[in-house]
């Protein structure tokens, strides 16, 4: 989707949508306690920018990107009202993925662009953390995007950051009593291990 025409997707979608206090996804809560205590952290695609204030409550040096600026001008008010630095851009991260080796965190959720997975997993310091979160084929409900495209397969994630060391790694499908944990999503924590140059 060309830049342009996404940016007003999202912000069209962002100031329809009622904006509740938001949260970080449960793959970053959960694992939460493998974080460093200091160092630098992106949310990217950050949405409302709930795992980027998580970041920065933590006491990293939190960074928010996203394509909308009605999100990102949220996420700015919020981070204002419980006083926490989030520095902040509207930045099309398809075009301009981080840098080389930049942050200690990144945290990916609800957002898939495979094109840059690759430059995901350079833009980690050595020993830097990977958390991400998105919907898969294998659903329980309709929630996420209708198109197959914005879905992972079996495993994708896996693949998709095959050079980090995986530390957890869940995938629940529709195995088992549905009714009972995360469903709908694949969740990868995993790290650029210090002898990882790539
Ligand atoms: C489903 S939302 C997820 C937001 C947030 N990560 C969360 O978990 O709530 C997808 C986000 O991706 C952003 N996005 C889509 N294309 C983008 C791009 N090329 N560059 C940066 N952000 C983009 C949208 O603006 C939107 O905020």
């Amino acid at each position: 989707m060309a830049d342009e025409q996404a940016r007003g997707k999202w912000n069209r979608k962002y100031s329809e949508a009622p904006s509740g206090k938001p949260g970080a996804c449960a793959a970053l809560k959960e694992y939460a306690f493998l974080l460093p205590a200091t160092g630098t952290a992106l949310d990217l695609a950050c949405g409302r920018g709930g795992n980027a204030l998580f970041l920065a409550r933590r006491g990293l040096q939190a960074h928010a990107w996203d394509i909308s600026g009605e999100a990102i001008g949220t996420l700015v008010r919020e981070a204002e009202a419980e006083g926490l630095r989030v520095v902040t851009a509207v930045r099309d991260v398809q075009a301009s993925p981080p840098a080389p080796g930049t942050f200690d965190v990144i945290c990916v959720s609800f957002y898939l662009e495979r094109e840059i997975c690759g430059a995901l997993t350079e833009a980690l310091s050595p020993g830097g953390l990977l958390f991400y979160q998105t919907f898969i084929h294998e659903k329980v409900t309709d929630e996420g995007p209708s198109n197959p495209a914005y879905r992972l397969g079996a495993n994708e994630l896996l693949g998709l950051f095959a050079p980090l060391h995986v530390l957890a790694y869940r995938e629940l499908g529709r195995v088992g009593d549905t009714g009972q944990g995360v469903r709908d999503t694949a969740w990868l924590v995993a790290q650029k291990r210090l002898d990882q140059t790539k």
